[in-house]
């Protein structure tokens, strides 16, 4: 892992900024770059082939900026792209999964562990290989929450409707007794005070980007490879400048002022061969 060159972080949309926001109060002085596919999202809704093609363009996209490596912001994008685009590139590429399964196997008492995501995400299944690949007498029950994804972006967080939704999607896990839950969507984290409540004490949350900044941040020392940049020129693309662009990424940042690109990625790509 080199030492100068920027982190590249991709997701489907906005909710990416999630890992952003991670990555702005643990590594300060890293430079990143972002693209948001939000001409193109939702992946959560659609095929694997569709989600490994858009995958594919948004990290050669990056790849244009002198990486020092790469985060699968997308929890739909992480559980098909991944092995592709490790295998693609030399600096190394880090998806949202391993290390919160990591961090999910560690927590676990009783070895039952509850996954909640997009329906492609539950429907690839990543998680449970992961889990098993580190333990196989874990159990795991996974259920999608696809409103989520709407209700985050609509700032609805602790709107009444949001909280009958909860209920109603995290009762399937009542008599699973699972201690352990992976938030595996970037929008969960917004929703992680109502669903701690939901969930009871006893039920320990993980947050995907919380575990892959930790896991950059041991990569970076283990390469002794940190930048201690004073001003870092962030970058932010989008590929769409959709109509609550501002709003939905202040309730991800907390900040209004982010310095919005539109990338048209076809005609980028078809330029740069
Ligand atoms: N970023 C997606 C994920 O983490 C959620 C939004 C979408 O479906 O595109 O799976």
């Amino acid at each position: 892992m080199q030492k100068k060159g920027s982190i590249g972080v991709f997701d489907s949309g906005l909710g990416g900024l999630t890992v952003i926001k991670e990555l702005l109060t643990r590594l300060p002085g890293e430079q990143f770059v972002y693209l948001g596919d939000t001409a193109r999202e939702p992946y959560g809704t659609k095929s694997k082939e569709a989600v490994l093609k858009f995958s594919l363009q948004d990290a050669d996209f990056l790849n244009t900026f002198n990486l020092k490596a790469l985060i699968i912001a997308c929890n739909t994008a992480s559980s098909y792209a991944y092995e592709i685009l490790q295998k693609k590139y030399s600096f190394p590429v880090l998806n949202v999964i391993e290390p919160a399964v990591h961090d999910a196997v560690k927590q676990t008492k009783t070895g039952i562990i509850g996954v909640i995501g997009t329906y492609a995400t539950i429907r690839s299944r990543a998680y449970e290989k992961e889990i098993a690949c580190l333990d196989k007498n874990i159990k795991v029950f996974s259920c999608a929450c696809p409103l989520f994804v709407p209700l985050v972006e609509e700032g609805w967080n602790n709107h009444k409707i949001t909280v009958e939704i909860a209920k109603e999607y995290l009762n399937y896990f009542k008599d699973k007794h699972i201690d352990t839950l992976i938030l595996g969507c970037t929008h969960y984290p917004l929703l992680k005070p109502l669903l701690a409540k939901i969930m009871g004490n006893s039920v320990t949350l993980i947050d995907t980007a919380i575990s892959v900044v930790n896991q950059l941040n041991n990569l970076l020392e283990k390469y002794e490879a940190f930048s201690f940049i004073n001003k870092p020129d962030n970058k932010y693309f989008v590929t769409d400048v959709t109509q609550n662009l501002v709003e939905v990424s202040r309730g991800f940042l907390g900040v209004d002022d982010i310095a919005w690109e539109k990338i048209d990625l076809d005609s980028f790509l078809m330029a740069h061969g």
